[in-house]
Protein backbone atom coordinates (compact mmCIF):
# COMPACT_ATOMS: atom_id res chain seq x y z
CA UNK A 1 0.00 0.00 0.00
CA UNK A 2 1.89 2.89 -1.10
CA UNK A 3 1.68 6.82 0.60
CA UNK A 4 -0.86 8.93 -1.03
CA UNK A 5 -2.34 12.18 -1.84
CA UNK A 6 -6.06 12.61 -2.03
CA UNK A 7 -6.98 15.22 -0.41
CA UNK A 8 -9.50 15.17 3.00
CA UNK A 9 -12.70 16.74 3.28
CA UNK A 10 -11.79 17.81 6.62
CA UNK A 11 -8.78 20.23 5.15
CA UNK A 12 -11.21 21.61 2.36
CA UNK A 13 -11.22 25.34 3.47
CA UNK A 14 -14.92 25.26 2.06
CA UNK A 15 -16.11 22.84 4.46
CA UNK A 16 -18.93 23.98 6.53
CA UNK A 17 -19.35 24.56 10.61
CA UNK A 18 -21.78 21.80 10.59
CA UNK A 19 -20.25 19.09 8.85
CA UNK A 20 -16.63 19.89 10.48
CA UNK A 21 -18.55 19.88 13.47
CA UNK A 22 -20.32 16.41 13.11
CA UNK A 23 -16.78 14.94 11.89
CA UNK A 24 -15.19 16.07 15.18
CA UNK A 25 -17.98 14.71 17.18
CA UNK A 26 -17.15 11.17 15.41
CA UNK A 27 -13.63 11.59 15.57
CA UNK A 28 -14.09 12.07 19.67
CA UNK A 29 -16.20 8.99 19.82
CA UNK A 30 -13.58 6.91 17.77
CA UNK A 31 -10.54 8.13 19.72
CA UNK A 32 -12.53 7.19 22.56
CA UNK A 33 -12.72 3.18 21.60
CA UNK A 34 -9.37 3.33 20.24
CA UNK A 35 -8.34 4.53 23.18
CA UNK A 36 -6.64 7.40 21.76
CA UNK A 37 -5.41 9.33 24.71
CA UNK A 38 -3.37 6.39 26.01
CA UNK A 39 0.08 6.59 24.48
CA UNK A 40 0.62 10.54 25.24
CA UNK A 41 -0.55 10.35 28.82
CA UNK A 42 1.74 7.53 29.52
CA UNK A 43 4.86 9.34 27.61
CA UNK A 44 3.70 12.58 29.78
CA UNK A 45 3.48 10.31 32.94
CA UNK A 46 7.20 9.34 32.09
CA UNK A 47 8.26 12.98 30.72
CA UNK A 48 7.23 14.06 34.43
CA UNK A 49 9.63 11.37 36.09
CA UNK A 50 12.10 11.94 33.80
CA UNK A 51 12.06 15.70 34.45
CA UNK A 52 10.65 16.31 37.91
CA UNK A 53 8.34 19.33 36.43
CA UNK A 54 5.43 19.94 38.15
CA UNK A 55 4.37 22.83 35.66
CA UNK A 56 3.75 22.36 31.97
CA UNK A 57 2.95 24.30 29.17
CA UNK A 58 1.52 22.32 26.39
CA UNK A 59 0.77 22.78 22.74
CA UNK A 60 -1.93 20.57 21.27
CA UNK A 61 -1.74 20.60 16.94
CA UNK A 62 -4.32 20.06 14.96
CA UNK A 63 -5.90 19.90 18.25
CA UNK A 64 -9.51 19.50 16.42
CA UNK A 65 -12.26 19.46 18.81
CA UNK A 66 -9.91 19.48 21.92
CA UNK A 67 -10.14 16.02 22.78
CA UNK A 68 -6.61 15.49 23.34
CA UNK A 69 -6.26 18.39 25.75
CA UNK A 70 -9.22 17.89 28.22
CA UNK A 71 -7.70 14.39 28.37
CA UNK A 72 -3.92 16.12 29.41
CA UNK A 73 -6.08 18.30 31.68
CA UNK A 74 -7.68 15.82 33.70
CA UNK A 75 -4.38 14.26 33.76
CA UNK A 76 -2.89 17.20 35.03
CA UNK A 77 -5.76 17.35 37.82
CA UNK A 78 -4.94 13.62 38.92
CA UNK A 79 -1.06 14.12 38.86
CA UNK A 80 -0.54 17.53 40.15
CA UNK A 81 0.74 19.24 37.92
CA UNK A 82 -0.68 22.93 36.84
CA UNK A 83 -1.17 23.23 33.36
CA UNK A 84 -1.09 25.78 30.76
CA UNK A 85 -2.68 24.21 27.76
CA UNK A 86 -2.83 25.54 24.01
CA UNK A 87 -4.97 24.68 21.09
CA UNK A 88 -4.29 25.23 17.57
CA UNK A 89 -5.78 24.17 14.68
CA UNK A 90 -6.45 25.44 11.29
CA UNK A 91 -9.78 25.19 10.68
CA UNK A 92 -12.11 28.12 12.29
CA UNK A 93 -14.74 25.72 13.44
CA UNK A 94 -12.24 23.60 15.60
CA UNK A 95 -11.91 26.32 18.57
CA UNK A 96 -15.80 27.28 18.54
CA UNK A 97 -16.07 23.10 19.13
CA UNK A 98 -13.68 22.77 21.44
CA UNK A 99 -14.84 25.65 23.93
CA UNK A 100 -18.77 24.21 23.61
CA UNK A 101 -17.03 20.70 24.48
CA UNK A 102 -15.20 22.33 27.89
CA UNK A 103 -11.55 22.86 26.71
CA UNK A 104 -9.92 25.21 28.82
CA UNK A 105 -6.77 27.46 28.03
CA UNK A 106 -5.82 29.09 25.13
CA UNK A 107 -6.72 28.65 21.34
CA UNK A 108 -4.72 29.45 18.17
CA UNK A 109 -6.54 29.07 14.94
CA UNK A 110 -3.86 28.86 12.36
CA UNK A 111 -1.28 27.26 10.29
CA UNK A 112 1.18 25.36 12.62
CA UNK A 113 4.17 26.92 10.76
CA UNK A 114 2.78 30.53 11.36
CA UNK A 115 3.75 29.86 14.72
CA UNK A 116 6.51 32.54 15.44
CA UNK A 117 9.37 31.29 15.74
CA UNK A 118 10.58 32.29 19.11
CA UNK A 119 7.37 31.46 20.74
CA UNK A 120 8.12 27.80 22.71
CA UNK A 121 6.01 25.10 24.49
CA UNK A 122 7.86 22.54 27.61
CA UNK A 123 5.40 19.83 25.66
CA UNK A 124 4.02 19.85 21.81
CA UNK A 125 1.68 16.67 21.04
CA UNK A 126 -0.46 15.72 18.16
CA UNK A 127 -3.20 13.19 17.25
CA UNK A 128 -4.12 11.99 14.25
CA UNK A 129 -2.29 15.06 12.69
CA UNK A 130 0.84 14.72 10.43
CA UNK A 131 -1.32 12.38 7.59
CA UNK A 132 -2.44 15.25 6.68
CA UNK A 133 1.17 16.52 6.15
CA UNK A 134 3.24 15.70 2.49
CA UNK A 135 6.56 14.40 3.21
CA UNK A 136 8.43 17.72 2.54
CA UNK A 137 5.74 19.76 5.20
CA UNK A 138 6.25 16.22 6.90
CA UNK A 139 10.42 16.82 7.11
CA UNK A 140 10.06 21.02 7.66
CA UNK A 141 7.66 19.94 10.82
CA UNK A 142 10.00 16.88 12.51
CA UNK A 143 12.96 19.99 12.10
CA UNK A 144 10.13 22.50 13.78
CA UNK A 145 9.19 20.14 16.58
CA UNK A 146 12.68 20.48 18.75
CA UNK A 147 12.60 24.14 17.90
CA UNK A 148 9.49 25.08 19.73
CA UNK A 149 9.41 22.11 22.45
CA UNK A 150 11.86 22.84 25.14
CA UNK A 151 11.50 19.07 27.34
CA UNK A 152 9.75 16.88 24.36
CA UNK A 153 7.39 15.88 21.65
CA UNK A 154 5.09 13.48 20.84
CA UNK A 155 3.26 12.71 17.23
CA UNK A 156 0.85 9.92 17.68
CA UNK A 157 -0.84 8.74 14.48
CA UNK A 158 -2.16 5.74 12.39
CA UNK A 159 -0.55 3.04 10.52
CA UNK A 160 -0.79 2.30 6.84
CA UNK A 161 -1.96 -1.19 6.88
CA UNK A 162 -4.53 -2.72 5.10
CA UNK A 163 -6.98 -3.63 8.07
CA UNK A 164 -7.64 -0.52 10.15
CA UNK A 165 -8.24 0.47 6.31
CA UNK A 166 -11.30 -2.16 5.89
CA UNK A 167 -11.97 -1.56 9.63
CA UNK A 168 -12.58 2.07 9.04
CA UNK A 169 -14.09 1.83 5.74
CA UNK A 170 -16.88 -0.66 7.05
CA UNK A 171 -17.36 0.50 10.38
CA UNK A 172 -17.31 4.30 9.95
CA UNK A 173 -20.63 3.00 7.26
CA UNK A 174 -22.09 0.13 9.89
CA UNK A 175 -22.53 3.12 12.69
CA UNK A 176 -23.72 5.81 10.00
CA UNK A 177 -21.12 8.12 11.01
CA UNK A 178 -20.70 11.55 9.54
CA UNK A 179 -19.94 11.92 5.83
CA UNK A 180 -16.67 13.68 6.36
CA UNK A 181 -15.09 10.92 8.30
CA UNK A 182 -16.54 8.03 6.02
CA UNK A 183 -14.91 9.82 3.15
CA UNK A 184 -11.70 10.73 5.38
CA UNK A 185 -10.93 8.07 7.44
CA UNK A 186 -9.96 5.20 4.77
CA UNK A 187 -7.95 8.41 2.99
CA UNK A 188 -6.15 9.21 6.65
CA UNK A 189 -4.96 5.53 6.28
CA UNK A 190 -3.98 5.52 2.88
CA UNK A 191 -2.10 8.88 3.62
CA UNK A 192 0.04 7.59 6.89
CA UNK A 193 2.88 6.51 7.36
CA UNK A 194 4.51 2.69 7.99
CA UNK A 195 8.14 2.68 9.70
CA UNK A 196 10.25 2.92 7.00
CA UNK A 197 8.43 6.10 6.02
CA UNK A 198 9.20 7.44 9.28
CA UNK A 199 12.25 6.44 9.51
CA UNK A 200 13.24 7.60 5.96
CA UNK A 201 11.74 11.06 6.97
CA UNK A 202 13.46 11.37 10.06
CA UNK A 203 17.21 10.67 8.81
CA UNK A 204 16.25 13.09 5.97
CA UNK A 205 14.95 15.90 8.81
CA UNK A 206 18.54 14.81 10.57
CA UNK A 207 16.95 15.24 14.44
CA UNK A 208 17.01 12.41 17.17
CA UNK A 209 13.52 10.90 17.55
CA UNK A 210 12.37 7.27 18.99
CA UNK A 211 9.82 5.49 17.29
CA UNK A 212 7.06 2.66 18.50
CA UNK A 213 4.13 1.04 17.34
CA UNK A 214 1.32 1.54 20.02
CA UNK A 215 -2.18 -0.59 19.90
CA UNK A 216 -4.31 -0.29 18.29
CA UNK A 217 -2.37 0.43 14.64
CA UNK A 218 -0.62 3.73 15.90
CA UNK A 219 2.70 4.82 15.27
CA UNK A 220 4.59 7.00 18.24
CA UNK A 221 7.18 9.32 17.45
CA UNK A 222 8.77 11.32 20.03
CA UNK A 223 11.66 13.52 20.24
CA UNK A 224 14.56 11.94 22.22
CA UNK A 225 15.49 13.01 25.91
CA UNK A 226 18.71 15.09 25.30
CA UNK A 227 22.06 12.67 25.69
CA UNK A 228 23.08 12.80 28.99
CA UNK A 229 26.67 15.15 29.23
CA UNK A 230 29.45 13.29 29.86
CA UNK A 231 32.49 14.28 31.24
C1 LIG B 1 -7.98 14.30 11.94
S1 LIG B 1 -8.12 15.82 12.81
C2 LIG B 1 -7.44 15.34 14.39
C3 LIG B 1 -8.14 16.01 15.52
C4 LIG B 1 -7.66 15.58 16.90
N1 LIG B 1 -6.27 15.90 17.12
C5 LIG B 1 -7.91 14.10 17.14
O1 LIG B 1 -6.96 13.38 17.54
O2 LIG B 1 -9.06 13.65 16.98
C6 LIG B 1 -6.78 16.79 12.11
C7 LIG B 1 -6.89 18.28 12.44
O3 LIG B 1 -5.70 18.94 11.94
C8 LIG B 1 -6.06 20.21 11.42
N2 LIG B 1 -4.99 20.61 10.49
C9 LIG B 1 -4.64 20.04 9.32
N3 LIG B 1 -3.59 20.65 8.77
C10 LIG B 1 -3.23 21.66 9.62
C11 LIG B 1 -2.21 22.65 9.63
N4 LIG B 1 -1.30 22.72 8.64
N5 LIG B 1 -2.13 23.51 10.67
C12 LIG B 1 -3.03 23.43 11.69
N6 LIG B 1 -4.04 22.52 11.74
C13 LIG B 1 -4.14 21.64 10.73
C14 LIG B 1 -7.42 19.98 10.79
O4 LIG B 1 -8.16 21.20 10.69
C15 LIG B 1 -8.06 18.99 11.77
O5 LIG B 1 -8.84 19.61 12.76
Amino acid sequence: MKRINRPEWMDDPAATEADFEAALKDLEFLGRITFGARPTLAWLDALVKRTGATHLSVLDLGAGGGEMLRAVSAWGRRRGITLDLTGLDRSPWAETYARAAGTEGNWLTCDLFDVPAEQKYDVILCSLFTHHLSDDEMVRFLRWLPQHATLGWLISDVHRHWLPWIVLWAGTRLLRLAPMVIHDSTISISRSFVREDLEGLIEHAGISAELHWSFPFRWIVQGAPAAPTGR
